[in-house]
């Protein structure tokens, strides 16, 4: 079976963006590929979120991958800095990644703004580190949401340059973004994307918000005043609905074209309620099984360390492949 790569990074709930341009499709590929998929610390200590917390945080990301549907059976979950052959890579690759490649990153240049001072290096780094992730594994597919669309492309051109150097010693990657729901927005600021460590939290709903609060999150979302009430796809002009169409379709599987077609006459009320219908129903069954196996650290811990010594194995065999190429052991 091909192998595919993805992870999340501990910074925070995950939010029914990451579950919808993300997890969603992890479930779904683990019967027709080799999953691996990482819980990636070291990118959240570059956003410093939860930085007391973390190893808390990487528990609770786990359950929800579990609770979520990714089978540790099936598939290899493993937390990054638990293998230390990324941070290893890291380095090497970097010494194949030019300045200007990462001065270009629209991700690094949005932190910037947000963050104006003390933006470390790590941060800047960070697309490096994920093509290390990607390629120690020999990974033929990474799906995420768009925004990380840029950061592939970068991976692959390090493979490629890499391999024009040193003979093939990278597969080169390919990249699965969903048709629809890769971009969930804010749901009071839709031009913006739903991010875990969003500080508005009317913005994002997390896996763990309970009812009400989904409730109330989705009757605050930010619509529309046009006169008629259209409920119809067209993010430029109409992004608040257009948003709550492709959270609706991200949850209940339905297509947006079909979505349009039931709610041609209805209005934005009855959108959103049935918006929190849906959300609650799949929430409730997460939830549940989310406290189960997060009340099950002994679990956990087992997962976590099966999953590391099997993707430190790979992972191994790609490091010494190469130094050996690079000429740092023989
Ligand atoms: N809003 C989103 N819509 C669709 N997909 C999304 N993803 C993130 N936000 C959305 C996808 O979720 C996966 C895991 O993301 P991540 O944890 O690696 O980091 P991120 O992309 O930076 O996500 P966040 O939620 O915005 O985190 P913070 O706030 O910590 O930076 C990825 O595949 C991502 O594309």
């Amino acid at each position: 079976k091909p192998i595919l790569f993805s992870g999340a990074q501990p910074s925070g709930e995950l939010t029914i963006g990451n579950y919808i341009g993300a997890i969603r499709q992890w479930v779904k590929m683990q019967q027709d590929y080799q999953c691996i998929y990482c819980i990636v610390d070291l990118h959240a200590i570059a956003n410093q979120n939860n930085l007391h917390r973390l190893y808390e945080t990487s528990l609770d990301t786990l359950a929800l991958y579990l609770a979520c549907g990714i089978d540790p059976n099936n598939s290899t979950i493993f937390i990054q800095s638990h293998v230390p052959e990324h941070s290893q890579l890291n380095w090497l690759l970097n010494c194949y990644t030019y300045f200007g490649e990462l001065n270009r990153m629209t991700q690094f240049k949005e932190k910037l703004i947000q963050q104006k001072e003390n933006v470390n290096i790590g941060l800047f780094n960070y697309p490096v580190l994920m093509a290390s992730d990607i390629l120690l594994y020999q990974t033929n597919l990474v799906p995420v949401g768009s925004d990380q669309k840029q950061h592939l492309e970068l991976t692959r051109n390090i493979a490629e340059r890499f391999n024009h150097t040193y003979g093939t010693i990278f597969v080169v990657p390919e990249v699965f973004i969903p048709t629809c729901g890769s971009r969930i927005m804010s749901l009071l600021e839709p031009n913006k994307k739903m991010s875990k460590s969003d500080r508005r939290s009317g913005n994002m709903i997390t896996l763990l918000d309970d009812i009400n609060m989904v409730s109330k999150k989705i009757k605050r979302a930010v619509t529309d005043t046009d006169q008629p009430p259209r409920i119809k796809y067209d993010p430029i002009n109409k992004p608040g609905i257009s948003n709550l169409l492709e959270i609706l379709s991200g949850i209940s599987d339905q297509p947006i074209t079909y979505l349009e077609e039931i709610f041609k006459e209805k209005t934005y009320f009855q959108l959103k309620n049935e918006i929190i219908k849906s959300i609650s129903s799949v929430l409730i069954k997460f939830q549940n099984r989310y406290y189960t196996e997060r009340s099950n650290e002994d679990k956990l811990r087992y997962i976590l360390c099966v999953g590391a010594k099997k993707a430190q194995k790979k992972a191994n065999v790609t490091l010494k492949k190469v130094h050996k190429a690079m000429g740092l052991s023989n």
